[in-house]
């Protein structure tokens, strides 16, 4: 019965942040008793909308042979990691800490993808001894440490070129990835000759081409060129005896951050596919922010409210570039509200943490209700590169995590203290 229930309430609700009663809830779970039981800085994340967000990506692809690897860089607290297996998904590793984290959370190695633009021998020693899917190779040095490596250890590695197409993913400039000025992959036009230098290498196997022009990619555009000139490559590579398996196609796909309409994961699917059906090549896909950011909030409380001369009205937060990083390093917009329902006349704000640099702004020119001290905010749309981010500057201490499930909030991850912070130290 609880689980039809449960079906029945995905099928017909919203999954996700909604109001009920004018208050913030997260899949019915009011935030104010969170924030009031775990405290402040706070992520919370949705469970129901995680699982949906990930399922309208796999349902997109369902006609296409295709494996769906989360990018654990968006935000990989072992709970989400654990829950994204259960769902279906593929791990992409950045880091031979994500490999861990990744192992931890349950994935098998043949599950996991290694990505990075300068992986240490012994992240690649760790990646080629647990046999990992696939590394995505970055230059020739990389492949030559590789084979060397594998070599060593009399085996092959799998391994994809990661191809730089000279592509504009139209994304901030920093979180774009796929222009020749960018430190990523191997020129496009370089790809044909380094396959023919690496043919007989003993240690490695080149199966795969592998691209990521970018994140936060609204415009599908570059996304289509990108899948159109990574399959002809491929096919190019099979005619001359490469034996190519699969083209990755990284991530990418961005979100509607302040509402504006943005591709759906059809759309996506509907961008991506006609350039790899009938090539016979898989497809695997390293989606992060699309699967998780709308599934996240940060919640923080008022700590001051006051004017400045010149007529700004500062409303000051717990939570500020500590917690989350992304509008002082790409000037990202995020909505940010009232979690409960005030009724108050309705002022022009900017919204800052409580660090020591005026860059520490979440928002600016917000029209809100009035805050006051003691309110709670949401800060919206931070379930991807918000908590991975987050850094211990001013000696401010890691925030907590909630993950909301079936109408019940746990802590996945315990708000850090000071021992926490100095036990490492002497
Ligand atoms: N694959 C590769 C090789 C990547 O470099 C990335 C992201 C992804 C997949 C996942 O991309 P997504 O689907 O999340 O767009 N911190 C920035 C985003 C950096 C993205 C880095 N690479 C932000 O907060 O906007």
């Amino acid at each position: 019965m609880r689980r039809w229930d449960k079906i029945i309430r995905l099928i017909v609700t919203e999954t996700g942040f909604s109001r009920k009663g004018g208050a913030l809830a997260c899949d019915g779970v009011a935030l104010r008793a969170v924030a009031a039981a775990e405290n402040t800085p706070l992520y919370v994340y949705s469970a129901a909308a995680i699982s949906a967000r990930y399922r309208a990506i796999a349902d997109a692809f369902a006609s296409y042979p295709h494996s769906i690897h989360y990018a654990l860089k968006a935000n990989s607290t072992l709970a989400i990691a654990r829950l994204l297996r259960s769902l279906g998904a593929g791990a992409d590793a950045n880091s031979g800490g994500e490999i861990d984290v990744a192992l931890r959370a349950g994935f098998i190695p043949t599950e996991i993808v290694f990505t990075g633009v300068g992986k240490t021998s012994a992240e690649l020693a760790q990646a080629i001894d647990l046999g990992v899917m696939t590394i995505n190779a970055e230059s020739t040095g990389e492949i030559e440490r590789i084979d060397a490596l594998a070599r060593a250890r009399e085996t092959r590695a799998r391994v994809a070129l990661r191809v730089n197409p000279d592509i504009d993913a139209r994304s901030h400039p920093h979180i774009s990835t796929g222009l020749k000025t960018n430190k990523f992959g191997v020129p496009i036009g370089a790809v044909v000759e380094i396959c023919r230098q690496f043919a007989a290498a003993p240690g490695v196997e080149i199966v795969g081409l592998h691209i990521h022009v970018g994140s936060q990619i609204t415009d599908l555009e570059p996304l289509r060129q990108a899948s159109e000139a990574i399959v002809t490559l491929a096919r190019q590579l099979r005619d001359a005896g490469v034996p190519i398996d699969h083209v990755d196609l990284g991530g990418g796909l961005g979100i509607s951050y302040d509402g504006t309409p943005v591709p759906s994961a059809r759309d996506y699917a509907d961008a991506l596919l006609p350039a790899v059906r009938g090539s016979g090549l898989k497809l695997v896909l390293e989606p992060g922010r699309n699967v998780i950011a709308p599934a996240g909030v940060l919640l923080s409380r008022v700590i001051d409210v006051k004017e400045q001369p010149g007529g700004r009205l500062f409303v000051i937060l717990d939570a500020g570039m500590t917690e989350l990083m992304r509008p002082m390093l790409y000037s990202a917009y995020h909505r940010i509200e009232h979690v409960d329902a005030v009724e108050r006349p309705e002022t022009v704000c900017d919204i800052v943490g409580p660090l020591c640099e005026s860059s520490d702004t979440l928002g600016t020119d917000r029209p809100l209700a009035r805050p006051e001290v003691g309110d709670l905010m949401a800060v919206r749309d931070t379930g991807a590169y918000g908590a991975v981010m987050a850094s211990n500057y001013n000696r401010r201490l890691m925030p907590a995590e909630v993950l909301v499930d079936d109408g019940r909030w746990s802590v996945i991850r315990r708000r850090q203290t000071i021992d926490d912070l100095l036990a490492l130290e002497t």
